[in-house]
């Protein structure tokens, strides 16, 4: 069903737990995996400046793909260098015909209390595929917490 998944990653917990997520479908569907990250830039006053630099770019999406490799996947690595990133990560999967495209629910912002990342809002508004997003650790700290709550009481 999907030939093609392209996972988007920034580095964040929540990446790293879509990875793993993007290989599991890929191992079901013998999907090629493209991994991707899109350099930010941060608008300061004087200058534009970039939050990593090009060699942890680079590092982020060769660790990837390497995992990806590793897990019997044939991926490959792409790293864009633009402002608007979720569009970045909608051309970049249109020119490659991708079919799937599986990313966090939230990244590396420490706005509290979002569902939804703007990044990932923007791709699922954006995109003509279907989008996995993966909820990431912090749901399952929720799950846990939440199956905590209903245990029935000890009886007395
Ligand atoms: N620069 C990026 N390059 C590739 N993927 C990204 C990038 N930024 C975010 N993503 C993807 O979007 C997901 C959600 O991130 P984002 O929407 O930026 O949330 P937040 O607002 O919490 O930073 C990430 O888990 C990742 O899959
Ligand atoms: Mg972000």
């Amino acid at each position: 069903m999907f030939k093609n998944i392209l996972v988007a990653i920034d580095g964040s917990i929540y990446s790293q737990k879509a990875l793993p997520t993007a290989i599991e479908v890929a191992q079901k569907f013998g999907s090629d995996v493209c991994v991707l990250h899109v350099s930010e830039h941060d608008r300061g006053r004087a200058a534009v400046f970039s939050l990593e630099t090009p060699a942890e770019a680079t590092r982020l999406v060769a660790d990837a793909v390497k995992t990806a490799r590793e897990a019997g996947i044939s991926a490959v690595g792409e790293l864009r260098d633009v402002a608007a990133v979720a569009k970045a990560i909608v051309e970049t999967a249109a020119a490659r015909g991708i079919d799937l495209i599986v990313m966090g629910s939230r990244g590396l912002s420490d706005v509290q209390g979002l569902l939804l990342g703007s990044v990932t809002h923007k791709v699922m508004q954006l995109a003509d595929v279907p989008v996995l997003v993966d909820r990431g650790p912090a749901r399952v700290k929720e799950f846990s917490r939440a199956a905590a709550v209903q245990k029935p009481a000890a009886a007395c």
